[in-house]
């Protein structure tokens, strides 16, 4: 099995962290996306051990909530010591209402509204991550305001290419986040941050991609950073004591893609930087990175019910399901790669290749292509594996369908972390 809390039971079911994939369906109905928290605390442990031990004191990871976002995941962060990076006031205000210490919460966006800004003060915000010089003249007259100093990073973009999806792709120099090195902006940007009395510049920040699977791009990126940080120490006096290097570690989706060790790979990045900071002659900043993916991904699964296959001759076969893009659009949108099972026929043999439709009016609706499958009928079940990334968090009510429960698996059993939306939920704002 793709991981090691699948297996399967004498009765030929899927299981997942030891529970029966078709007794968690039967209770909580379906489309049901399933998550094993002892997979994401282990992430957890496994990035901030790791950033610990091999990077300066003071290295963090932070959850990227933009990966999966509702109350329970930021009570598990605060649990486990994690910092957060939020993106929208809703982010923000969901990570409030878990009572997550704030103060270790990093705000993203390239428009935060000034309502964005005073909400986050409001509520103890650690960092904004500045984008531009607009946001950093709104930032500073809002502090100003209070009589306080603001703790910022400044998002900088390396100019990396780190070979990913395009649309995933956001550390290049043309890019709308942030502001470029190679062309003088960040160094407008960071003598703008300096000039200012309510802005404490903390240091700079930089997310090159996602789902990238070598460390490398991640240490060509830190060593941009750290020669741009020893430039500014240099030019202007001013040193960086942190480097956020965002998230972006890949996961396993399907089999033959390659395993991933975080460890060796934050190894890797801690000895480059030591290496360069000596060779700079400067103090090594402490690092944090913004993992989103390699948190939840592989925590995952999304269980269906089929409604229907189909044949047309010389074309090819379609399996029907009760979800599709709107609890997972990622195949629509990025045509990403899944494992497909047929849960409850674990031990059937494959009876042709289907394509795994959404229930959506939308042609494009689609889960997965050629994907081989036991001959299914109504009421059977199939799971989609590694749904914990950017499916819950990136669902829609297109077509007025309810966003799916999402049950955690925890160490005293399964428990609801979000219900079911009910038909009255998707009227509630309807004038
Ligand atoms: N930090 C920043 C500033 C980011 O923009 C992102 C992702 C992350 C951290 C987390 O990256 P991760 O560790 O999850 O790769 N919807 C796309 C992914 C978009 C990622 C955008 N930024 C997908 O479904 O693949």
């Amino acid at each position: 099995m793709l991981y090691p809390n699948l297996s399967v039971n004498d009765a030929g079911h899927l299981t997942v962290a030891g529970h029966d994939t078709t007794e968690l369906a039967a209770r909580y109905g379906t489309p049901l996306m399933i998550l094993d928290e002892a997979v994401i605390r282990s992430r957890c442990r496994t990035y901030k051990g790791a950033l610990e031990r091999f990077c300066p004191a003071g290295s963090l990871p932070a959850f990227a909530s933009k990966a999966l976002c509702f109350k329970r995941i930021y009570e598990i962060m605060a649990e486990e010591g994690m910092g957060i990076d939020v993106v929208s006031s809703g982010d923000l205000y969901t990570a409030k209402a878990a009572g997550f210490p704030l103060e270790r919460a990093f705000f993203h966006g390239t428009n935060k509204t000034d309502r964005d800004i005073r909400f986050a003060m409001d509520s103890g915000l650690g960092y904004f991550v500045c984008d531009n010089a607009a946001e950093l003249d709104a930032i500073e007259a809002e502090a100003a305001r209070r009589g306080v100093r603001q703790k910022i990073l400044l998002r900088l973009t390396p100019g990396i290419d780190p070979h990913t999806h395009a649309k995933i792709n956001t550390g290049k120099v043309d890019s709308k986040f942030g502001a470029a090195i190679e062309t003088g902006q960040a160094e407008a940007l960071v003598c703008a941050a300096l000039g200012k009395a309510h802005i404490d510049l903390r240091g700079y920040h930089c997310h090159i991609g996602s789902q990238i699977f070598e460390h490398g791009p991640f240490c060509d990126a830190a060593r941009i950073m750290l020669a741009f940080t020893a430039d500014m120490a240099r030019r202007h006096g001013y040193l960086a004591e942190l480097l956020n290097l965002g998230g972006g570690m890949a996961v396993p989706y399907v089999e033959g893609d390659p395993a991933i060790d975080y460890v060796a790979n934050i190894a890797a990045i801690g000895a480059l930087v030591e290496e360069v900071c000596t060779g700079h002659g400067i103090k090594a900043p402490a690092i944090l990175m913004e993992p989103g993916r390699s948190i939840v991904a592989d925590a995952g699964l999304t269980l269906y019910t089929v409604g229907s296959t189909k044949t047309i001759p010389g074309f090819r076969n379609y399996v029907s399901i009760d979800g599709g893009m709107t609890d997972n659009p990622r195949y629509t949108l990025y045509q990403s790669a899944y494992t497909v099972l047929a849960a409850g026929r674990m031990k059937d043999t494959p009876a042709g290749e289907y394509t795994v439709a959404g229930c959506c009016c939308e042609s494009g609706d689609l889960i997965q292509e050629n994907v081989p499958l036991p001959a299914l009928s109504r009421g059977d079940l199939l799971c989609v594996l590694t749904t914990g990334a950017y499916n819950f968090s990136m669902a829609s009510n297109y077509n007025r369908v309810p966003r799916p429960a999402v049950v955690m698996l925890g160490k005293n059993g399964p428990y609801e972390a979000v219900r079911r939306e009910s038909w009255e939920d998707l009227v509630r704002n309807d004038c």
